[in-house]
């Protein structure tokens, strides 16, 4: 009797908790019509609405950055975290952009004013879940197969893939990991 009564609280928060996600979602992020990437691209950038156009492609296939030289911790904790802006300045300091230099202007400001940047976070799943990013980098999961080919992309585009149980438990079953409840909810 105990247990029923904890579970259908779980199942009352959880679906609250779902439904608010999927509406901030829609919020920030309305969906992106016509297929011209060039428009999506500007598109993306638009509505996620974020604070620097922040090109991936230039830093990482022109200039060669590892992933993990800014999204440090994924390697070894949950969250994949982000460069701080000291990481950026090292180059930025003397780096000026030749496409979009008002865009590495709008940096040295943030830096000026010591205030963090207020990026858009883009991947987040409900507080209920939780997502180990080292167990899947161990196991040889590549980062395009969750989030797409990000280093060809100028600013970040989310990738068709909703964040949902299905998604992460097909692939559980597939490659043999855990589908305990408990692994994946607090
Ligand atoms: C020079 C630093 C740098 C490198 C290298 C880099 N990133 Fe990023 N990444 C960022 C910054 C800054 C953001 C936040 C701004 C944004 O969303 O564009 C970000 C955002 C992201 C996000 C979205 C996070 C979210 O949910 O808001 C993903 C996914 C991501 N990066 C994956 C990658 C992958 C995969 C690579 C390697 C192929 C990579 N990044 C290389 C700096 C970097
Ligand atoms: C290892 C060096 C390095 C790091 C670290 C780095 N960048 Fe860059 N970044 C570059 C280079 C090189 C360019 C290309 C500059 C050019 O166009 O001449 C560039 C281009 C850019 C551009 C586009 C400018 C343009 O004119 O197209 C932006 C915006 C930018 N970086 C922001 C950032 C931010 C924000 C960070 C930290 C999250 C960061 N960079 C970290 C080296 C770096
Ligand atoms: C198995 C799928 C999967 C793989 C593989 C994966 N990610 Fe993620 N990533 C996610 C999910 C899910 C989230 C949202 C996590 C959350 O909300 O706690 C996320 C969030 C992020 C974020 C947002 C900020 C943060 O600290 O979590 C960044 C940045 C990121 N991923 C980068 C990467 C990079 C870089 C790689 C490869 C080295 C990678 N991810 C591999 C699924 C994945
Ligand atoms: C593309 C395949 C894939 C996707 C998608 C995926 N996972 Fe995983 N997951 C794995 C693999 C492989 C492991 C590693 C299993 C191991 O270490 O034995 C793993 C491990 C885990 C673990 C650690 C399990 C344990 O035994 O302690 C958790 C927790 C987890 N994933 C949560 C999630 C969540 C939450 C999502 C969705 C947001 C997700 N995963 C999406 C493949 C995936
Ligand atoms: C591999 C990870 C994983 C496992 C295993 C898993 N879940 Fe989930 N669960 C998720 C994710 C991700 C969501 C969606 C959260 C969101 O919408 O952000 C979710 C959502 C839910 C919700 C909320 C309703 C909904 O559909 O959004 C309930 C209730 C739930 N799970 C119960 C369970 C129960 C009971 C089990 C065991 C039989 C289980 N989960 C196993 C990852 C997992």
């Amino acid at each position: 009797m105990r247990k029923q009564w904890i579970l259908a609280a779980v199942f009352a928060v959880a679906t609250l908790a779902s439904l608010a996600f999927v509406e901030a979602r829609e919020n920030g992020n309305p969906a992106v019509a016509g297929d011209d990437t060039e428009a999506q691209a500007a598109q993306a950038q638009a509505s996620f609405d974020d604070p620097i156009a922040f090109p991936h492609d230039v830093h990482v296939q022109e200039y060669q950055i590892d992933c993990q030289y800014c999204h440090f911790s994924v390697e070894r904790s949950s969250s994949a975290g982000l460069p701080p802006m000291a990481t950026c300045m090292g180059c930025h300091a003397v780096v000026d952009g030749s496409e979009n230099p008002e865009e590495v202007e709008r940096l040295r400001e943030f830096w000026e004013e010591r205030e963090p940047i207020p990026w858009n976070r883009i991947y987040k799943v409900s507080d209920h879940v939780q997502f180990p990013h080292m167990r899947h980098i161990s196991a040889g999961v590549d980062c395009a197969t969750c989030h797409g080919d990000v280093e060809g992309m100028g600013v970040i585009e989310e990738v068709e893939q909703e964040l949902t149980m299905g998604w992460c438990v097909n692939c559980h079953v597939e490659e043999q990991a855990s589908i305990d409840c408990a692994v994946c909810h607090y």
